[in-house]
């Protein structure tokens, strides 16, 4: 219990905002509830749990990141609230119960699966063209979207003729222009160099200050989670795996790199990475 009163921590799992007042499930947000996601062996048919009885939200506006062991569960979450695999409890967004894809949810996933035989216009137009916008229309919002990811030059290129961090720019740029609600990110910059990533954070950064999406983003890196986040969900090991801890990020906005010199910073890294030592090594913090 002793982990509730350190620094950066702020509560265990729970029922979702029971104790912090925020109204997230009324009028805007995700708001998972007792989520679990079950999967059936091919082999064995054997009912395999990956996430139990999950509980956390993301209030409207706000940004939360997603960590825990590889395997535990993180990308079936995201899948769940995107609508895409089914499960267990209650998840809403925007107040609406999630039962299947919905257009005001947006989503970038780690590899950027753009259609090859469109160019970068084309791309990010795709959607604004299927939910039946005219051409003149698709074409302006497609081009301010452009010049929101920095992209503007590159609008007549082709996914090959792109490098990692600008596919995944225009992965940003699609999943933005439709004006989604919400923006669900799994692992958005896991492929790119350490360089390219930090560049497309500071980006991300500018863009989340700009839009103020509800935004849920799982990570594996650590201070990717804390430079963006308001508040870390930590997942323990699956299967099975249950939240951990939420850690409060706390550190001020507008951010750019150079908050990670704040102490703050440090502290809740710190914090993240132990508890994410201590699942590693089979003594979770919860059982000391
Ligand atoms: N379609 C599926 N069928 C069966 N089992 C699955 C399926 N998808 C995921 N799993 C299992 O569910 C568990 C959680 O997988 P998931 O991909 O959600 O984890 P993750 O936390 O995103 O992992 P990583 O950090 O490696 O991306 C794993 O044990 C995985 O093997
Ligand atoms: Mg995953």
């Amino acid at each position: 219990m002793g982990a509730a009163r350190r620094p950066g921590a702020v509560r265990e799992a729970g029922a979702p905002g029971a104790e912090d007042g925020r109204e997230a499930g009324a009028d805007g947000g995700i708001v998972v509830d007792g989520v679990s996601v079950e999967y059936v062996a091919r082999r064995s048919r054997e009912v395999v749990r990956a996430v139990d009885t999950v509980s956390f939200r993301v209030g409207p506006g706000e940004f939360v990141a997603l960590v825990g062991p590889s395997g535990c569960g993180k990308s079936s979450l995201l899948m769940a609230v995107a609508g895409l695999t089914p499960c267990r409890g209650t998840i809403t967004t925007q107040g609406r119960r999630v039962r299947r894809p919905d257009r005001s949810v947006g989503q970038v996933f780690q590899s950027a699966a753009l259609f090859p035989w469109r160019n970068v216009l084309g791309n990010v137009q795709y959607g604004l063209r299927v939910r039946g916008d005219g051409r003149a229309a698709a074409r302006a919002r497609a081009m301010e979207m452009l010049e929101l990811v920095g992209l503007t030059e590159h609008a007549r290129k082709y996914p090959h003729e792109l490098s990692g961090g600008m596919q995944q720019r225009v992965n940003l740029a699609r999943a933005l222009a439709v004006d989604p609600e919400i923006l669900l990110l799994d692992e958005p910059f896991a492929a790119l160099d350490a360089q390219t990533r930090e560049d497309m954070q500071d980006e991300l950064l500018r863009i989340w200050q700009e839009t103020r999406k509800t935004t849920l983003l799982v990570t594996h890196q650590i201070d990717e989670a804390v430079l963006l986040a308001d508040r870390v969900v930590v997942l323990s090991r699956g299967p099975a795996s249950q939240v951990q801890e939420t850690v409060e990020v706390g550190l001020p906005r507008p951010r750019d790199e150079r908050v990670k010199d704040d102490p703050r910073f440090l502290d809740r890294t710190r914090r993240i990475d132990d508890l994410l030592r201590r699942e590693r090594a089979g003594t979770p913090d919860r059982a000391r």
